[in-house]
C-alpha cells in the first residue's frame, strides 16, 4: 500500500521543495522506494527542481499539468479527459523509480472553487456550505491520486507555504506529515501555529471520518558556524513545549552552498553531488524517515 507523506510550513524559504526532491531521491536510489513527488506549489519549485525549465513549458503547452486534473476535478471539465497516468513524468533525473507530476503556474482559482461549492450545495438541498466545503477539501487530493496510489511505495506532496484549500486537502490524504524549520524564534512560532491548526483539522469528522495524519517528524534546516549554533541549539530547545522528541528528527540538515546551487542543474543535490554535506544529511535523514514509517506498521 502506498503511503503519502506532506511537506508542509506555512512559512516560505524554510526548505520545503528542498527536502521533498532529496528525500525523494534518496528513497529511491538509497532504499529502492518507487516515489511520486507532486507539485502542489504554484511557485513550480519542486518540478523546476526535477525537469528543465524548457521541458516544463512544452508539459504545461500541451496541458499536461496538475492543473487539468484540479479543471476535471472541480469543474468537470473533462475536454482533455486525460488520466493522471498520463501526466506523470516517469524516472525523473534519470533516475528509474522517481516520478514527477508537475505542477503549474495556475492550479485553481479561490472565487471559481467557492461559487462552485456553493451550487453544489443549492443542488444537495439541505447540506451546509460549510459542510460541502469540508467533503470537498477532504476528497481532492485524495481523489486525484486514488488511480496511482498504489503504483508507489510514497508519493510525496510538496506544499506551498500557506494554509490554503491544497495544503488542507494533501493533509487531510496523507499518512504522514514532514514539517521542515529553521532554528529561529518566529519560524519556531510558525511551527507550533501549525500543529494547532491541523490539530483543528484533526478534530474535524468529515463523512464520519477524521484525518489520520501523523506528524513523522520536524526537521532542522541549520547554519553550521560555531556562533550560530550555540544560539540555534537554544532556539531549537523552544519546540521541546510543544512536541515530544520522537516527533524531531536527529538529522539535521546543514546549510550547505551545493544544496542551493544544485537547483541549477536541475536535480536535487543527492544526485548532483552526493559527497556534499548536505547530501550526507540528506541521505541521513532518509534512513530515519524509513525506520520511522516501518516503525508505524
Ligand atoms: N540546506 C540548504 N543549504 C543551502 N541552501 C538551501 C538549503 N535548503 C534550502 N536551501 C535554499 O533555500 C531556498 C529556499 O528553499 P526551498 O526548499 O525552496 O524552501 P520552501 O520550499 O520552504 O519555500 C532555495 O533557494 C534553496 O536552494
Ligand atoms: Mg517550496
Amino acid at each position: 500500500m502506498g503511503k503519502i507523506i506532506t511537506t508542509v510550513n506555512m512559512k516560505g524559504g524554510v526548505g520545503k521543495t528542498t527536502l521533498t526532491v532529496n528525500l525523494a531521491a534518496c528513497l529511491v536510489k538509497n532504499h529502492q522506494q518507487r516515489v511520486l513527488v507532486v507539485d502542489l506549489d504554484t511557485q513550480v519549485s519542486a518540478t523546476l527542481s526535477l525537469i528543465m525549465p524548457q521541458d516544463f513549458a512544452k508539459i504545461r503547452k500541451a496541458g499536461r499539468t496538475l492543473s487539468q486534473l484540479i479543471k476535471q476535478s472541480l469543474y468537470q471539465q473533462d475536454y482533455l479527459n486525460l488520466a493522471i497516468q498520463e501526466l506523470i513524468q516517469s524516472d525523473v533525473c534519470r533516475l528509474p523509480g522517481m516520478d514527477l507530476l508537475p505542477g503549474d503556474i495556475e492550479l485553481y482559482d479561490d472565487f471559481l472553487v467557492s461559487e462552485t461549492l456553493h451550487y453544489r450545495s443549492i443542488r444537495e438541498q439541505g447540506i451546509d456550505f460549510e459542510v460541502v466545503w469540508q467533503k470537498f477539501e477532504q476528497q481532492f487530493v485524495a481523489g486525484i491520486l486514488a488511480p496511482i496510489k498504489d503504483n508507489y511505495d510514497l508519493i510525496i506532496l510538496d506544499c506551498a507555504p500557506s494554509y490554503n484549500l491544497l495544503t488542507r486537502s494533501a493533509l487531510l490524504s496523507s499518512d504522514f506529515y514532514l514539517m521542515p524549520c529553521r532554528p529561529e524564534p518566529l519560524s519556531i512560532v510558525g511551527t507550533q501555529l501549525l500543529e494547532r491548526r491541523i490539530n483543528q483539522l484533526r478534530r474535524l469528522q468529515i463523512n464520519q471520518q477524521v484525518m489520520h495524519s501523523k506528524l513523522l517528524g520536524i526537521v532542522f534546516v541549520a547554519a553550521s558556524s560555531n556562533v550560530l549554533n550555540m544560539y540555534y541549539n537554544q532556539v531549537m530547545r523552544r519546540v521541546n513545549d510543544d512536541f515530544s522528541p520522537e516527533q524531531l528528527f536527529k538529522t539535521k540538515i546543514p546549510l550547505d552552498v551545493n544544496v542551493a546551487k544544485a537547483v541549477d542543474s536541475f536535480m536535487p543535490v543527492v544526485l548532483n553531488n552526493p559527497n556534499s554535506s548536505g547530501s550526507k544529511a540528506f541521505i541521513k535523514l532518509a534512513d530515519e524517515v524509513i525506520q520511522k514509517i516501518n516503525q508505524v506498521n
